[in-house]
């Protein structure tokens, strides 16, 4: 039998090319809010002996984690073989380390919780930064999928002579990856935060010819602070509008001076949150790093 997959929060898009991909059969769950606000979960599915994938985006986290967990227990006490979490977003990664005295550092404390409840986990470009791999948080089998193909894939399709930009020193790898894909120039930014909306932007664009179409690459995008910032840098030296990209697409609506910016050609996210700006497509990279875990998984179990 193939493993199930439940959807509990993700984009339409990815739900279904999760499912398309041949890998699962799908599992229905209900889930509701009990007056009190108290998440009640129910899985419709018997998952007795067999491998449980729970696919939950974790954008707006603390909306989310309750009903995930009980989730996951509801799979465990029924008799799932194995209980995987495919999380594109994984939440609460950014505050690695305490800035400021008596600040609590999230990042472990999130992979602890999610560590005693699932057997492993798969997300997309986690925000690591002081961290540098999931596997020192985490004390299950956690993969990073890479978004690098999807986007360069879509820059290919949709952008003439890209010139590719990277916000911080952290975005330098990948950034440095997409452009070994498409053969393309870039240039890596250097980013002081000045506060949750606001950033300074130093480092260079040499390298930016006339005739390129500067690609602004960021992992996260929440205030829209940093896109707006870059995006005003790029018109104001180069007189010439960016298009952006973001991997997970955490705004709501975009701030209006970035929405009505003439500075901002285009702007296209990865459908790993849900956002009418998602334009690019990752389940390929989920998938691939899901069945490798599930196979490790069942032959462990056999042994
Ligand atoms: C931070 O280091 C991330 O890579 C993003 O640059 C950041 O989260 C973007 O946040 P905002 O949109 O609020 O500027």
């Amino acid at each position: 039998m193939k493993p199930l997959l439940f959807t509990l929060h993700a984009a339409d898009s990815l739900a279904s090319d999760m499912l398309a991909g041949g890998l699962f059969d799908e599992g229905n769950v209900e889930r509701r809010r009990f007056p009190d606000g108290e998440s009640y979960v129910r899985l419709e599915t018997g998952v007795e002996d067999r491998a449980v994938v729970f696919l939950c985006s974790l954008d707006r986290p603390d909306e989310r984690v309750m009903t995930l967990l009980l989730a996951a227990e509801a799979a465990q006490a029924q008799g799932a073989q194995q209980v995987g979490l495919i999380a594109p977003y994984l939440a609460y990664m950014r505050q690695d380390k305490a800035f400021r005295p008596g600040e609590a550092v999230s990042a472990p404390v999130f992979a602890e919780i999610l560590s005693r409840r699932f057997d492993w986990l798969v997300t997309l470009e986690p925000h690591l930064h002081r961290i540098t791999s999931l596997d020192e948080i985490f004390t299950i089998p956690a993969r990073a999928a890479e978004a690098t193909q999807p986007i360069a894939e879509w820059i290919a399709a949709h952008v003439e002579r890209p010139f590719l930009v990277g916000p911080d020193s952290e975005s330098a790898p990948w950034i440095e990856r997409i452009a070994a894909r498409l053969d393309a120039p870039f240039a890596v930014l250097e980013k002081e935060r000045l506060g949750d909306h606001e950033v300074r932007i130093g480092g260079t664009l040499g390298g930016l010819r006339p005739g390129m179409t500067p690609v602004v690459v960021d992992d996260i995008v929440s205030s829209g602070g940093t896109l707006a910032t870059i995006v005003e840098r790029i018109a104001q030296e180069a007189d010439r509008a960016a298009v952006c990209i973001a991997v997970h697409a955490l705004y709501g609506e975009l701030p209006a001076p970035l929405a009505s910016s003439a500075s901002l050609q285009a702007l296209a996210s990865s459908d790993s949150v849900p956002h009418a700006s998602n334009r690019i497509g990752i389940a390929n990279p989920l998938l691939a790093e899901a069945e490798q875990l599930i196979t490790l998984n069942l032959k462990r179990h056999r042994l």
